[in-house]
């Protein structure tokens, strides 16, 4: 099964409009807007703010190679098309779009109040996917995808996380599979207060989460790949 995945049109740099679900990310982003009561500017920023928008495509790419990974058992527990989840996970932090620029793109570390305001996101991300979802007459299999790894992305296998502290097999496996890509690629990635971490510390502190902020199926999953995460990493790094 693994084998016909192949990587999408989406999830190339700069293209997150693009076919098959740019009239569903444009709805988005609407609805965002509306919701959020967000200049058309600021709205845009998800797709022209190098950050964010560089961050959700590296990690769809990761995401696909973890999705190539997963073992028969796990694949059958997937409940949707990996090329869905690939391109769903591009737009996981879309709920990002609801917090204050200056909040984001903070040259420091945040305060505990700025982090309690970043840590709406996930349901933030829910509320915009559902709604747009609800818009489009319930159906479509990306936006109900976007909404579960909008929602899911920052809880932990062991309930630590966040915003409802759900544990184990009852996060989704589409969120388990993104929050370990999305963690490669935030410790891979430098930010305005921090420096980039080199691949193979990273590859340590996802392995310390095997059990703890990780499903250990999915971490398994991520070591028996991880040298091809370094190349899919060394190419970003040639880009920037
Ligand atoms: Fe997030």
């Amino acid at each position: 099964m693994t084998e016909d995945i192949t990587f999408p049109v989406i999830v190339k740099r700069g293209d997150l409009y693009a076919a098959p679900y740019g009239m569903e990310i444009t709805a988005l982003i609407r609805t965002a807007r509306r919701m959020f009561q967000m200049p058309p500017r600021k709205a845009n920023s998800l797709t022209t703010a190098s950050d964010l928008a560089d961050h959700s495509v590296r990690t769809g790419r990761y995401v696909w190679l973890l999705v190539k990974a997963l073992s028969a058992r796990q694949m059958g527990e997937l409940h949707v098309a990996p090329a869905v989840l690939v391109a769903g996970a591009a737009l996981h932090d879309i709920g990002k779009l609801s917090i204050p620029r200056e909040i984001l793109a903070k040259p420091a570390m945040l305060t505990k109040d700025e982090f309690a305001i970043v840590m709406r996101h996930p349901s933030a991300g829910y509320r915009i996917a559902t709604a747009t979802l609800m818009q489009r007459g319930g159906t479509s299999e990306f936006l109900t995808c976007v909404a579960e790894v909008a929602l899911f992305h920052h809880e932990r296998w062991d309930g630590a996380g966040y915003p409802n502290q759900v544990a184990s097999k009852n996060i989704p496996l589409t969120a388990r599979v993104l929050s370990v890509a999305d963690v490669y690629d935030a410790l891979t990635s430098a930010r305005a207060y921090k420096t980039r971490m080199p691949h193979r510390e990273v590859v340590e502190v996802i392995r310390d989460g095997r059990g703890s902020k990780f499903d250990p199926d999915l971490v398994d999953a991520f070591l028996s790949v991880e040298s091809d995460f370094e190349s899919a990493n060394n190419e970003s790094v040639g880009t920037e």
